[in-house]
C-alpha cells in the first residue's frame, strides 16, 4: 500500500497559487477544495482557477468539489487535466454514471462522505471508483480539529475496499497533522490531505515530508 501526501491549499495565499504550489514540491498531489456556497457555507474558486492552476504546474491535481449539482459541474474538471476528481455522493443523482464519465475523460473517479454519510449502502458502487474520501471535519473550512468519532469508519471503509481486491485509495481530509495522521493511517487510510498543518508550518515541504514519514512508519509501508 502507498502513501500518499496530497496538501490542501485552502489555507495557502489564493491570490498565488502556482508559487504556493511551487513551496510544496515533494507532495504526491494538489489538493483543491471547490466550495459552491450551497453544498458548505464556504465560496473558494471553481473551474477558470483550476484551470490556471493546471497550466502553472505539473503536480498531479486531486480536485474536492463541495458543489451542488455535480453531476453536472465534475466533468468539466476532467476535461481541465485533473488527474483525481472528487463529488460528494451527497451532492450527485447518478453516482454511478457520473464516476465512468469521470474515468471516460482520463481522470480518478472519487467519492466523497461527510462525517455522517455511512459507506456501508455504497459497497456496490466501489468497484467504480479510483479512491474514496472520507471527511474527517464537516466540510467547509480549513482549520477545524480533527474528528476521532471517524476512525471506526476508516477501518471499516478500509475493510470493504480490500474485500473489492482493487487498488483504490482511501483518502482523509481534515484535521490531519502530526497530531492525527498516525491514528489514521493505522486504521487503513493511505492518501492525506493536510491543509492548515502543511502551510501553517514554517517550511511547509519538511513538514509533507515528515507526514509521509509518520504515516509510512505507522503502517509499516516502504
Ligand atoms: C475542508 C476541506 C479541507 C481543508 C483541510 O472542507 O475539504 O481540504 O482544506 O484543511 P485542514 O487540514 O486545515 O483541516
Ligand atoms: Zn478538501
Amino acid at each position: 500500500m502507498g502513501i500518499r501526501i496530497t496538501p490542501s491549499v485552502l489555507n495557502a495565499d489564493l491570490a498565488n497559487l502556482n508559487a504556493e504550489i511551487a513551496r510544496i514540491p515533494s507532495c504526491d498531489a494538489v489538493h483543491l477544495d471547490v466550495m459552491d456556497n450551497r453544498f458548505v457555507p464556504n465560496l473558494t474558486f471553481g473551474l477558470p482557477v483550476v484551470e490556471r492552476v493546471r497550466s502553472g504546474t505539473d503536480k498531479m491535481l486531486d480536485v474536492h468539489l463541495m458543489i451542488a449539482e455535480v453531476d453536472r459541474w465534475a466533468p468539466g474538471y476532467a476535461e481541465a487535466g485533473a488527474e483525481s476528481v472528487t463529488f460528494h455522493i451527497e451532492a450527485s443523482d447518478a453516482p454511478v454514471k457520473l464516476a465512468r464519465q469521470l474515468r471516460s475523460l482520463g481522470a480518478r473517479a472519487s467519492m466523497g462522505l461527510r462525517p455522517a454519510t455511512p459507506i456501508e449502502p455504497y459497497e456496490d458502487l466501489l468497484g467504480e471508483l479510483d479512491m474514496v474520501m472520507l471527511m474527517t471535519v464537516e466540510p467547509g473550512f480549513g482549520g477545524q480539529s480533527f474528528l476521532d468519532i471517524m476512525l471506526p469508519k476508516i477501518r471499516r471503509t478500509r475493510a470493504l475496499l480490500d474485500k473489492t481486491g482493487g487498488d483504490i485509495w482511501l483518502q482523509v481530509d481534515g484535521g490531519i497533522s502530526a497530531e492525527t495522521i498516525e491514528r489514521c493511517a493505522e486504521a487503513g487510510a493511505d492518501t492525506f490531505v493536510a491543509g492548515s498543518a502543511v502551510y501553517g508550518a514554517n517550511d511547509p515541504d519538511a513538514m509533507v515530508r515528515e507526514l509521509g514519514r509518520m504515516a509510512k512508519a505507522a503502517t509499516k509501508c516502504c
